[in-house]
């Protein structure tokens, strides 16, 4: 339990930037952040031991990010992404008014996809929960000049956390998305997972002669926290890369297998 509005610590320029996510998928936005903005120090925090949180009911997720929200909030932090889909549309509003830091939070990229379709369908593929969300469904009011066809990728949080991305079953899988969107007519797919970043080379290649263009928003939510720390004259001014800490619900093994994975995606997106 939390208790008051206090101000974490005494915040600072150096206080580090948090980064949460249900597991390993909000790396995807974390090796964006490092990318932009290297000086910074960062805090990752995987609530792994529940993870994937796409298949649980709403209430529960705001329990689990609320508590995830308050260990990060004993740690010497300026910011807290939250970079799950999942975790943001069923907690986001909760959070802002709960907590007094700054919250950046993800959802869906479906507005630069409607407003760039040639077709006039975009694709959404998200875990269960966030395709059921109010968010979605807010979105797909508010753009209703394209059509969006929603889909839940199950099953591909699971080949995430597992490393199974170059998996002939994660091929099977993303192929069987891939092609409902082109049986669709799309020609946009948003990613509104930050797992399905790591398997974007199994989309481009199920996607490959169709023009189907895939939108992550990562590199857009690395520039959103680049320009509140501006704002809010809290950029860390040192010239030393930053620091570096990976925390999770599970064990110490989990952690190292977080600064494994991120090294090796941003490999992958260099
Ligand atoms: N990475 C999370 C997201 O963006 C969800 C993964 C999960 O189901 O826990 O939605």
């Amino acid at each position: 339990m939390f208790f008051g509005k206090r101000v974490p610590q005494a915040m600072n320029k150096t206080s580090s930037i948090a980064v949460f996510d249900s597991g390993m998928g909000g790396l995807t936005v974390l090796s964006r952040i490092i990318e932009l903005l290297p000086h910074e120090n960062t805090i990752y925090y995987a609530d792994s031991a529940n993870c994937p949180y796409g298949p649980k009911p709403q209430s529960l997720v705001r329990e689990l990010v609320s508590a995830a929200v308050e260990r990060l909030l004993t740690k010497d932090i300026k910011m807290v992404v939250i970079a799950c889909n999942t975790a943001s549309a069923a907690a986001v509003e909760h959070l802002r008014a709960t907590y007094p830091i700054e919250f950046v939070a993800m959802e869906p990229a479906i507005k630069p996809a409607v407003l760039s379709t040639h077709t006039g369908t975009v694709g959404v593929i998200a875990t269960k929960g966030t395709v059921e969300s109010g968010t979605v469904a807010r979105l797909k009011s508010k753009w209703s000049q394209a059509g969006v066809v929603s889909v839940a990728g199950e099953g591909l949080v699971e080949l995430v956390e597992h490393d199974m991305e170059e998996s002939r079953q994660a091929r099977e899988l993303v192929g069987q998305y891939m092609r409902k969107f082109i049986r669709e007519g799309a020609d946009k797919v948003v990613l509104g997972c930050t797992h399905y970043p790591f398997l974007r080379p199994l989309m481009e290649e199920a996607l490959k002669g169709s023009g189907v263009e895939i939108i992550d928003p990562a590199p857009a939510i690395a520039r959103r926290v680049k320009s509140l720390l501006e704002r809010d004259g809290m950029l860390n001014d040192s010239d030393k890369e930053g620091t570096r800490i990976f925390d999770s619900s599970a064990d110490e093994k989990y952690n190292t297998a977080l600064e494994a994975k991120l090294k090796r995606y941003m490999r992958l997106i260099r």
